[in-house]
């Protein structure tokens, strides 16, 4: 799916990868560009429309739904991270959960609240923002990836179900990306807007997945996309 002259709204856009998504749609020829955002104060984007939308609060996706109803592209970005000792620390299964809340129920209730919309169109799709870390040990980052190994998991199996219906489903995996996540960890980090293009381009191309840096790519387990016979 090109994103010339269709209708994209992109949860957590108001800063980081989110914001590159919106820019970059708009810069593609985006018949409309709809900024999801916790708060919208004080968000000013020329051709960008902010959007409240927090991704924990049914009510909020709900009515960023209703008023965002054109929409044929769903970018499901909004993500948080959180840093612990180890697998087995004392908070794993609190952050756990926090982590989830946002990162695996959030694409969950956002992908629910929009899929109605996204079938009346003629041509759909949604972009899940996922991570190098669903094949990579990283301990300290343990409830991350494990949220984000579930939202790779959702995009496979909703891939599947919708194929029929015409709305594509693409993952993104990136390792480190140079954005406010990330801010005093000192390793290489992409840049947001190369990781916007790469996406944009396979989605254009039809793709189901993008690896967007070369760490990533080397880590990828083939077969899942289209199951091989006798699989099944
Ligand atoms: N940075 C990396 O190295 C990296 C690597 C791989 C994947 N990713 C993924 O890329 C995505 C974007 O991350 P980023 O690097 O751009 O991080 P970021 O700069 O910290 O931005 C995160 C965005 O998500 C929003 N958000 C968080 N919780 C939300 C909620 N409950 N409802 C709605 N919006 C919410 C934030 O809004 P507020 O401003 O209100 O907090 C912010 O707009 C995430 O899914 C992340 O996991 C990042």
């Amino acid at each position: 799916m090109d994103v010339a002259n269709n209708t994209v709204f992109i949860t957590g856009a108001n800063r980081g990868l989110g914001l590159a998504f919106a820019r970059e749609a708009l810069r593609r020829g985006a018949s409309k560009v709809y900024a999801g955002m916790r708060n919208t104060n004080g968000f000013n984007e020329p051709g960008i429309v902010p959007v409240r939308i927090d991704v924990t609060d049914k009510a909020s996706i709900a009515a960023a739904a209703e008023l965002a109803a054109d929409t044929a592209l769903l970018v499901n970005n909004a993500g948080i991270a959180a840093l612990i000792d180890s697998p087995l620390a004392d908070d794993v299964e609190e952050q756990s959960q926090r982590l989830f809340d946002t990162n695996y129920y959030g694409v969950v209730r956002v992908s629910k609240a929009f899929e109605p919309i996204l079938s009346a169109k003629p041509q759909a799709a949604i972009v899940n923002v996922l991570s190098d870390i669903v094949w990579l040990p990283r301990p300290i980052l343990t409830p991350y990836a494990a949220s984000k190994a579930a939202a790779w998991s959702y995009t496979n199996q909703l891939r599947f179900h919708l194929r029929d219906r015409g709305i594509q489903v693409l993952g993104l995996h990136v390792g480190f990306l140079d954005t406010d996540l990330t801010n005093g960890i000192d390793v290489p980090k992409s840049s947001p807007d190369d990781v916007v293009r790469q996406t944009y381009d396979a989605l254009a191309a039809g793709k189901s997945e993008v690896m967007a840096d070369r760490g990533t790519t080397l880590l990828k387990v083939p077969g899942y996309i289209t199951p091989p016979e006798g699989v099944f």
